[in-house]
């Protein structure tokens, strides 16, 4: 249980980096392990989920070399190859994180040499549906078997050469449209995938840097050719959702000022930026200039924030998908704003690492905000900037880093000190949060 002092008349103050992105990571350590020959990895993240990946990885016989920094790893892969993966003796256990079982479950079941492996992962990940991955992946011949017809891990995979083809995504995840492109890299035929919404694009960027064949043909459908991939250099930025906490927390904890430095700015992950604009959040962005007009580069960027008066907005649609990820910290911004914010659209929350539709309910409700659920979201409404008035004084993460964030950014702003049990789930994306929160507090006190 981690006691949780809010900052009364205290600003957030300073010049602060997050962990490099665990999308771009996850994606580059499967990528490097399947390429043929050498690829340098720059900042892969200590956090959980890439550290999990690794590990997995690892199992496949993939040679590493880990050379530590202060705020990440230098990696250097061993490539092997499709053919040179090593059927592992293992279940291979990816702990907290869908990406890593899901992504996994499309590079292992069109693996050509008939390889077979056992996917797993902690509790929460254990009841999260793998269906929507395993059924399209079945019609282009995958051979994947698990609890409940495929829908539950622990999940078994068969790799075979797959069809190629047509396919339709029946959820808008950019985990499933993954999973689909990357079973494609070894199918008999090029294979077009066509998503339901424009969802995070990382690794149609990454493939065509590890030298893929990928067509983009319009925003929701890309075809895959069998593609060779070939060792490369990936340089990863600061994650965008764990800057968000901190853009979050600068715009409501009055007089701070924040800079964040080298964020990934793709922009199929900054929807957030967007809406915390529209809500009236003084943002500055300063993007990199060699990157930004390259649509096979990630873009990266500095981000500045500070105190704002905000107000009420509505989210919904297509956007969604593109902000997925920051709906628990933007929930916190409505909070605060002036106003009464519905968000939509959002049943995709109730299946993330717990049902965050629900956690947040609970977390603004003993919060003492006006906080209603609806199926696919919530209606919240703002305090206009009043700090929050705690019923009880204990909260919990329930297994979910970003509710734990949420709710440390949360506590800034309490008129008494909060409980929160289950801070350590920070540590699945962003070992050190609460650490560098308390840094940047003692720095202007
Ligand atoms: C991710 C995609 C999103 C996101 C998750 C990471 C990815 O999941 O919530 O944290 O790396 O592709 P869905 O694709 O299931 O929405």
């Amino acid at each position: 249980m981690k006691t949780l002092n809010p900052l009364f008349t205290k600003s957030l103050n300073g010049s602060i980096t997050v962990p490099s992105d665990k999308s771009i990571a996850q994606r580059a350590i499967m990528l490097s392990a399947v390429a043929s020959g050498t690829s340098f990895i720059k900042n892969f993240p200590l956090a959980g989920d890439p550290q999990s990946t690794l590990n997995v990885v690892s199992k496949l016989g993939v040679q590493v070399d880990i050379e530590k920094t202060a705020t990440g790893n230098n990696l250097t892969v061993l490539g092997k190859g499709f053919e040179g993966l090593i059927e592992p003796s293992e279940v291979l256990d990816v702990q907290n994180s869908g990406t890593g079982l899901r992504l996994m479950m499309g590079l292992l079941a069109g693996n050509p040499n008939g390889l077979f492996a056992v996917l797993t992962g902690d509790e929460s990940l254990r009841k999260r549906p793998m269906k929507r991955v395993a059924d399209p992946l079945r019609k282009l011949g995958a051979q994947i078997f698990g609890r409940q017809n495929g829908e539950l891990a622990p999940l078994c995979v068969q790799g075979r050469s797959l069809s190629g083809g047509s396919i339709e995504t029946s959820v808008a995840s950019a985990q499933l449209k993954s999973a689909l492109i990357l079973a494609g890299l070894n199918a008999q035929a090029p294979l077009t995938v066509k998503e339901l919404e424009t969802s995070r694009n990382h690794t149609e960027i990454m493939l065509q840097t590890f030298g893929a064949s990928l067509e983009q043909i319009d925003s929701l459908t890309c075809r895959i050719h069998p593609s060779k991939l070939i060792g490369c250099e990936i340089n990863i930025p600061g994650d965008f959702s764990s800057a968000c906490f901190f853009l979050v927390a600068g715009l409501i904890v009055p007089n701070s000022k924040i800079k964040i430095a080298n964020v990934g700015l793709n922009p199929t992950r900054t929807a957030a930026l967007e809406v915390l604009l529209s809500m009236g959040g003084k943002i500055k962005t300063i993007k990199n200039a060699s990157q930004s007009t390259n649509t096979k580069t990630e873009s990266t960027g500095d981000l500045e924030v500070e105190f704002s008066s905000l107000k009420a907005i509505e989210i919904k649609g297509s956007i969604i998908p593109n902000l997925i990820d920051e709906i628990p910290i933007l929930c916190l911004a409505a909070a605060q704003a002036k106003g009464t914010t519905i968000i939509s659209d959002a049943q995709e929350l109730r299946v993330k690492e717990s049902d965050r539709l629900k956690a947040m309910f609970k977390l603004l409700d003993s919060l003492g905000v006006k906080v209603q659920e609806k199926p696919d979201g919530l209606i919240i409404e703002g305090s206009d900037g009043n700090p929050f008035e705690p019923k009880g004084n204990i909260f919990e993460a329930g297994h979910d880093h970003r509710i734990a964030m949420t709710a440390g950014i949360a506590s800034l702003i309490c008129n008494k000190p909060i409980q929160l049990n289950g801070s350590e789930w920070a540590n699945v994306s962003f070992p050190g949060f609460f650490e560098l929160l308390d840094k940047l507090s003692n720095e202007t006190s």
